[in-house]
């Protein structure tokens, strides 16, 4: 088929409900290897959003793909029965989850892991704990659970009604009009008085680096301040880790970032190499005892299956052998400069802000004003597909992060196709 071809059907029959990326790309992908798309024509793409951030290890990694054939042989689903790809998985994991955080339960998707996450503190805290906190701009799924979490949604109205959501650390558009570090935290310091103030807090649910909101990451001291107030008011942490965890910030948690320990970790996204994976590391406490230990709690039709386990195992053997945090810590270097250079460049490229292999672009109409400019955002992501780089755009924010095994070279030529574009919008005005 070609791609009018697939464009045409997918347009007669396809919920068009897609993402705003995968709806200006104009694009069909058939097939991709390492850091490359290719297109039905045969055209080829730089991926610099991996996927959706799934695809730590790139497209196609030869031992990520070789494990798969190896368990596509054996066995697909046995609903929760257990299984040795699960209990190697497991094991695998106790190497990389902090030594609190030892009791797994899998799942397939991110919003399934927030709600059960929710479930799972539910069951745990007394019953005059009934309501939850979160941070504004966070995102944490689509799913009703999840939606009470954010004040703002996809595509569908929000459902935070029940819930207590704070400031976060947005120091570029502080939501308190205060400049860092002479606000002394006031963004902190008011998630800490609602806390302490509110008696009826289970949990704090939280992303350590906000990710759809734009890559926003707090200074160094907005967590640990945050986790001091929770612990003295005896409320969890729940470290929303679906796009930071397993590496992406150099780290294989972003909590290690800020010297955080949160009490339950949701991940998903690059620690399965693109496949249906997400998970929920907790204290034992939370997790395997009291209600969420009870019979059927914590299982579901695809969650754990043989063949989710041995893509994450299979990538987290990648991570390990390849040394890939290392790399992403080297190569954020790398592409932190480059950003930083065009931002210096661009009036009105407004911030270009990350850490690790996590960057966002943010786009303004001018720099004092710093009035979102969604249609800039936009053109970049479009000339940027026809020049053969992908990236992920979200009104006026694009987001970057490629896989952490992309070479320099390709980092570099992702580099330079965002300079040629953002010359090309300046001197046409755009
Ligand atoms: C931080 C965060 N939490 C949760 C989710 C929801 O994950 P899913 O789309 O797999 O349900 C996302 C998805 O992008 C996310 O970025």
């Amino acid at each position: 088929m070609s791609t009018e071809d697939i464009l045409e059907v997918e347009r007669r029959y396809l919920n068009q409900g897609i993402s705003e990326e995968a709806a200006l790309g104009g694009v069909a992908f058939t097939h991709g290897r390492g850091s490359l798309l290719f297109d039905a024509e045969g055209k080829q793409y730089l991926d610099m959003s991996a996927g959706i951030f799934t695809q730590s290890t790139g497209h196609g990694h030869p031992h990520v793909t070789s494990s798969m054939h190896r368990q596509l042989d054996r066995l697909w689903n046995v609903h929760d029965f257990p299984t040795d790809a699960r209990a190697a998985l497991c094991e695998k994991l106790t190497q990389h989850f902090p030594e609190h955080l030892q009791t797994f339960a899998f799942f397939t998707t991110g919003a399934e892991a927030i709600e059960a996450a929710i479930r799972a503190v539910f069951g745990a805290v007394s019953p005059q704990r009934q309501r939850l906190a979160a941070l504004r701009y966070g995102f944490h799924g689509k799913t009703m659970g999840a939606r009470m979490l954010v004040h703002w949604d996809v595509g569908t109205t929000s459902f935070s009604g029940n819930s207590v959501l704070g400031y976060p650390g947005y120091c570029y558009r502080c939501p308190l009009g205060r400049t860092y570090p002479s606000c002394e935290m006031q963004c902190a310091q008011l998630v800490n008085k609602h806390i302490s103030n509110k008696k009826n807090i289970a949990a704090l649910f939280f992303e350590p680096i906000q990710g759809a909101a734009g890559v926003i990451v707090p200074p160094l001291e907005y967590w640990p301040m945050i986790q001091e107030e929770c612990r003295k008011s005896g409320v969890l942490l729940v470290a929303d880790e679906i796009v930071t965890g397993g590496g992406r910030t150099g780290e294989f948690l972003a909590c290690s970032l800020f010297n955080v320990q949160p009490d339950i970790v949701a991940a998903a996204k690059g620690l399965s190499s693109g496949f249906p994976f997400s998970m929920l590391a907790g204290r034992k406490s939370l997790l395997n005892e009291g209600e969420f230990a009870q019979g059927g709690a914590a299982s579901s039709t695809f969650g754990g299956n043989p063949l989710s386990m041995t893509a994450a195992r299979a990538t987290l053997e990648v991570l390990e052998s390849e040394h890939l945090l290392d790399r992403v810590k080297r190569l954020g270097g790398r592409l932190r400069e480059g950003l930083l250079a065009l931002k210096a460049d661009f009036p009105f490229l407004g911030d270009a802000r990350g850490v690790g292999l996590l960057y966002a672009l943010e786009f303004v109409t001018t720099p004092q004003g710093k009035e979102p400019d969604a249609a800039k955002a936009r053109f970049f992501f479009r000339r940027c597909m026809e020049l053969g780089v992908k990236t992920c755009v979200g009104g006026h924010i694009i987001r970057i992060g490629p896989p952490f095994t992309v070479s320099e070279q390709e980092l570099e030529q992702a580099l330079g196709v965002f300079g040629q574009v953002l010359k090309q919008m300046h001197d046409q005005k755009v």
